[in-house]
């Protein structure tokens, strides 16, 4: 008797930088800050659709192309980017996976973001810059879940869930394909969670 393991869904995760990351981080989160400061148009666009918290989102989408900063955040996640293409088997001769936006989230307390996807991307991410204890981590649904319509519910503590929480932890990216729906429950804690999010495109 065999019982396979089918289609699997392929996460990654790891320390941003082997080591000076420290050090880098604490200037990534001043200009996370500053850019919350000097963004009239994020900080508009996130009054009606970010309530309570900030993104850059639909404003200053592009932070790798104006912030060496973020550059180097860019330089830092390619890294990472090439050890994910290759766990996913891509075949991407002649072809570039390049970063195609970049972008800031602040999220106090109550703060949340629904469950959604990134479309148009191959894959996206997350690099955690301030992740205060008791903040949310990550939360991503079983892409099948829809299709599940009859099953029975599960045991306690059965390996597979529905859902698959990851820890947001300072210092750390987050891979995941683009199509992956994921979304950030609401923040209980009062302290800032900041993050810096972007897509991968291989066209
Ligand atoms: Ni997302």
């Amino acid at each position: 008797m065999t019982t396979r393991s089918l289609f699997p869904t392929l996460l990654y995760d790891d320390r941003l930088l082997p080591r000076g990351g420290r050090a880098f981080n604490a200037r990534l989160l001043r200009e996370c800050r500053q850019l919350r400061e000097d963004d009239a148009a994020g900080r508009g666009w996130s009054a009606t659709n970010y309530p309570g918290g900030f993104t850059s989102y639909s404003s200053a989408s592009r932070m790798h192309q104006v912030s060496p900063t973020f550059a180097a955040l860019e330089k830092a996640l390619s890294r990472h980017v090439r050890h994910y293409a290759r766990a996913l088997e891509f075949d991407l001769t002649s072809r570039t996976l390049a970063m195609t936006d970049c972008w800031v989230n602040i999220m106090p307390r109550g703060v949340v973001h629904s469950l959604h996807l990134h479309p148009l991307s191959t894959i996206s991410g997350t690099y955690y810059v301030q992740t205060p204890a008791g903040c949310p981590g990550l939360k991503f649904e079983d892409p099948r879940l829809d299709r599940m319509m009859a099953a029975p519910p599960l045991r306690r503590g059965a390996a597979r869930q529905p859902w698959f929480v990851l820890p947001a932890t300072t210092g750390r990216v987050v891979l995941f394909e683009s199509w992956l729906r994921h979304e950030v429950p609401p923040s209980t804690v009062r302290a800032e969670r900041i993050s810096v999010s972007f897509n991968y495109s291989w066209f």
